[in-house]
């Protein structure tokens, strides 16, 4: 019988993920667009140039670091209160509710990961038309319009950004349904009737008893004509009950002189944000897409509701902190205006229009006006990068799936016979005794800690898949426990919620409830997950969350998490069953060791709680290509920890694509080959020997960088800086940049122009950074910045150029894993600036807990080479750490032959350096300095 009901959900799996011959494009038909979608076609239809609201100066009130002021529909009357702050770091925070709502409205918990520090704000002044705030110092003012409502924010004689110029507020205030109206009155009058009974007392002149009658946006209710679909929408076979009526909010920001706006990811799109003009606007509402299309507005997996405009003068950000669907609307045009001597001038203007279906408005401008000051901002409202272990940052074998003990023996033994490094090894969901998570299929998995030890042993770790649909089984614990505890999702009517995932029949665990998620994660402590070990780490997909027969492949709209609807929160469900995992993985190990957990569906905030991935994506060139601009997207808004499947989950992918997606996966932050249930097998070396070496040499690049990985991913979990970054960012005022996504830095060290192309002979690299010099990674040939160069390629290339003026440490002693090589020593390359100098760091600690944090032990160093001389300082001397690592070689390039190299160290040895010049390329290569890497010491060149 088990076996029948395994075979059952496993048909059902392959019913619904099974790709036939050739790639179909996504089913446009079960996922909404604009005009299906009520709210956001009644929001975009509101007529620009049209506000009705008012801002009622009078009520007014200023405190010392918030103001607040009513806002009042002149259509309806009803009263919204507006409040606005000033944040510390240049931000202002506006949030719009309701003055009086009929329920309270969703505001979104636990994202921020504070309550953001004010500052002062002051009156500058104050008349019939409006007041005018100070933001500060530097001439940077709030202006507040009474009649129609807008708020201009300016810096000096230039507005920034506007809210509500184009007159787009709208706030659908809750109100009774109006066939329930006047029977609610009834209610009321009744119970009136009643309790002055009870009480019989004089009260019959009490001035509240006529206020429900009395209340003049009630009047106006009844006055307000119904649209179709505000009480109940149907969209295909489902019907969303919607009980509380029509909640949506829109509001519209300008930005001028602004005509390239990026981020509000997930969307499979170009890094430079399009116009929405005729066609949908961008939509967040995390979906499990089948087979998603490129370049479109869709939405996927993730949300993150962060829209960055960027001009050579300034960046800055949007930061709407709502969980609803939403959609937002981009529009450029390009208007008059007069220069200071009168002369018109064309300059762009950027309009942004954003729609959620619930919830209120709270919006958080971020002034930068650098784009890492707006990194900076946005991460001190929602946390930066969590800081994976080392070993994360290596590279993952993963494939649905790898079927018993024995492959997972055989595939890692492979590894070793090819001499390709690898840290982890994955299970999908067939690993489970049928898809039961946290549990091992029997037949197939009967001894799971023999296999993870056996990896140990190699210092190799493995993940394992927990998705957050539990299979609907009295026998099986997990259920039954959160069934119990009266934790599931339920539905409109109180029961708990019921949907088909893997397993069949499933219910949804309500992580939205902090009760849930303490639960969730003391699962995954050794003795409640049987057979797990501590170099188990977890995968959490699904989450969006995916339901099969759900209305757009999820949840009902009107399912409930305790009071609040499905419809409020939606897009957090995936950020709290990351949030609870991680935590997971914190505790077992008593609060030791760092955690790693993929996520499929995130929220702004989930770069905290691990890495994220692009999902299901296609063995394809523009599948390839669209995984820069996909991680740079999120790399902006906080997640940096980011990949996509190598080699392309759907399909088949040709040895010429899986070797280029080999090449390029090796220089994303999240670097994991992943692969159908459906596709061949396609480890590293089933494509011929010719092949093997070129994927084992890309995989063996990756692993000699890990220095500078492990260095990019502590500055950004610090500083907020994206690990993976656009040209822009470095190069604000270049505007070549500006909408270059076809290669990318590391940092602000390495450029990288991955080969996309089929048969590719050759890429046009631009080089930036006019006066600056570059040196090709690979042959260390220099090339002066400010240019499109054009790079001829084989199948062995991958662009990579390294900037003068920076110091980037490896270990180029690749060994079976990154943990393997723990102790090996370091190779320095120092790249000349025009002006013979260059700097660098390097960060160093055991690699895998918060002893970091906790204890200050780790090493970090700067590099220095200026006047001949390179040295290395401690730039944290309350650090604690020692490592076995020496410094094996120095490479300068760029650089003159010296007559005599000298080491001098700490403790006052003086000793002369064996050294080769190159001539062809003006390499210098230092033999065995051999300190160790955690000293002082310096080299001298004469
Ligand atoms: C989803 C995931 C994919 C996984 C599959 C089976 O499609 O996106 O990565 O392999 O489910 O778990």
């Amino acid at each position: 019988m088990a076996a029948l009901i395994q075979r059952l959900s496993w048909l059902l799996a392959i019913c619904v993920a099974l790709v036939p011959s050739g790639i179909q494009a996504v089913d446009r038909s079960n996922f909404k667009t604009c005009s299906q979608s009520s709210f956001c076609k009644r929001m975009r239809d509101i007529p620009p140039g049209q506000s009705p609201y008012r801002a009622l100066l009078e009520t007014l009130e200023l405190s010392n670091t918030r103001l607040t002021l009513q806002l009042i529909n002149d259509n309806n009357k009803v009263r919204l209160l507006l409040e606005l702050y000033r944040l510390q770091g240049n931000m202002t925070r506006l949030k719009i509710n309701e003055l009086k709502p009929l329920r309270p409205r969703f505001e979104v918990p636990d994202v921020l990961i504070a309550d953001p520090p004010t500052e002062p704000l002051s009156l500058v002044s104050q008349d019939e038309g409006g007041v005018v705030l100070s933001l500060g110092s530097d001439a940077r003012h709030v202006v507040v319009s009474a009649q129609p409502f807008r708020l201009d924010i300016v810096e000096g004689p230039r507005v920034l950004l506007s809210v509500n110029s184009r007159g787009l507020l709208a706030f659908e205030h809750q109100r009774p349904r109006k066939d329930t109206l006047s029977k609610i009155s009834n209610t009321v009058s009744s119970m009136w009737d009643t309790i002055k009974n009870i009480f019989s007392s004089n009260n019959e002149n009490d001035s509240e008893e006529g206020e429900v009658a009395d209340d003049p946006e009630n009047e106006n209710d009844e006055k307000e004509e119904d649209q179709p679909d505000m009480w109940e929408e149907t969209f295909k076979s489902h019907t969303d009950s919607k009980p509380n009526g029509p909640t949506a909010i829109s509001i519209d920001f300008s930005l001028p002189a602004v005509e390239h706006v990026y981020g509000i990811p997930e969307h499979a799109e170009n890094l430079k944000l399009k116009t929405t003009h005729g066609g949908d606007p961008y939509r967040l509402y995390n979906l499990d897409v089948f087979q998603y299309e490129l370049n479109n507005p869709m939405a996927l997996y993730g949300s993150v509701p962060v829209l960055l405009s960027h001009s050579p003068q300034r960046t800055m950000g949007i930061f709407w902190l709502n969980a609803a669907e939403m959609w937002v609307d981009i529009s450029s045009k390009a208007v008059e205006k007069m220069d200071a001597a009168q002369t018109p001038s064309e300059v762009p203007l950027t309009d942004i229009h954003w729609i959620s279906e619930s919830g209120i408005i709270d919006v958080f401008i971020m002034l930068g006006p650098k784009p890492s000051d707006v990194f900076m901002q946005y991460t001190s409202l929602t946390g930066t990068q969590s800081f994976p272990p080392l070993s994360a940052l290596g590279y993952h074998q993963c494939r649905w799936n790898y079927n018993d003990q024995e492959d997972v023996r055989n595939v890692d033994q492979g590894f070793d016979d090819h001499d390709i490094p690898y840290d982890f090894i994955w299970l999908d969901i067939e690993h489970t005794d049928g898809k039961r998570y946290f549990t091992w299929d029997p037949a197939h998995f009967p001894q799971p800690r023999e296999m993870l030890q056996g990896l140990m042993d190699k210092r190799r770790k493995m993940v394992a898949i927990v998705d957050p649909h539990i299979k609907v089984d009295s026998g099986y614990k997990i259920h039954k426990e959160i069934h119990s505890k009266n934790l599931y999702v339920k539905n409109k009517d109180g029961g708990d919620y019921e949907g088909w995932c893997w397993p069949g029949t499933a219910g949804y665990p309500d992580f939205t409830n902090p009760d849930m998620r303490t639960w969730w994660a003391s699962m995954f402590s050794y003795d409640q997950y049987e057979g797990s070990m501590e170099n188990l780490y977890i995968w959490n997909d699904m989450n969006e969350p995916s339901v099969f027969n759900g209305p757009e492949v999820t949840m009902h709209k009107d399912a409930l998490h305790g009071s609040w609807e499905h419809r409020d929160v939606h897009n957090l469900y995936g950020f709290y069953v990351q949030m609870a995992t991680a935590e997971g993985l914190i505790q077992r190990s008593g609060g030791v060791e760092r955690p790693f957990v993929l996520t499929r569906a995130f929220f702004a905030g989930s770069q905290r709680y691990g890495a994220v991935w692009t999902g299901d994506n296609a063995a394809e060139w523009s599948h390839l290509k669209i995984s820069i601009p996909m991680c740079l997207s999120l790399g902006l808004v906080g997640i940096s920890f980011c990949g996509a499947d190598v080699g392309g989950f759907f399909k088949p992918p040709s040895a010429e694509l899986l070797v280029r997606w080999y090449q390029t996966g090796a220089y994303q932050p999240f670097f994991r080959a992943h692969a159908h249930l459906d596709t061949p097998r396609r480890e590293p070396w089933l494509f011929g020997p010719e092949n093997t070496a070129l994927i084992r040499e890309a995989v063996r690049e990756r692993y000699a960088l890990l220095p500078y990985w492990y260095l990019l991913f502590y500055k950004a979990n610090h500083t907020g800086q994206p690990v993976m970054r656009p040209l822009w960012v470095e190069y604000p005022e270049d505007a070549i940049t500006f909408a270059i996504d076809d290669e990318f830095l590391l940092g602000d060290d390495l450029i990288v122009h991955p080969v996309t192309e089929e048969g590719s002979k050759g890429v046009t690299v631009y080089l930036p950074g006019n006066g600056g010099v570059w040196y090709d990674a690979h042959t260390f040939q220099r090339h002066v910045g400010g240019q499109n160069l054009y790079v001829p390629v084989t199948m062995s290339s991958i662009p990579v150029f390294q900037r003068g003026g920076s110091i980037i440490p490896r270990k180029n002693r690749v060994r079976r894993s990154s943990s393997c090589m723990e102790n090996d020593p370091y190779t320095l390359y120092v790249a000349l600036s025009p002006q013979g100098t260059a700097e660098g760091e390097l960060y160093i600690d055991d690699g895998h807990t918060f002893n970091y944090q906790l204890q200050k032990q780790f090493i970090h160093r700067r590099f220095i080479f200026a006047e001949s001389t390179f040295s290395s300082r401690n730039i944290s001397p309350d650090s604690q750490f020692s490592t076995a690592s020496w410094v094996e070689r120095v490479f300068i390039l760029g650089a003159h032959r010296p007559s005599s190299v000298t080491l001098k160290t700490s403790d006052g040895n003086v000793s002369s350096l064996e050294f080769d010049f190159d001539k062809a390329t003006s390499v210098l290569t230092i033999h065995k300095p051999g300190v160790n890497v955690g000293a002082d010491w310096i080299l001298l060149l004469q």
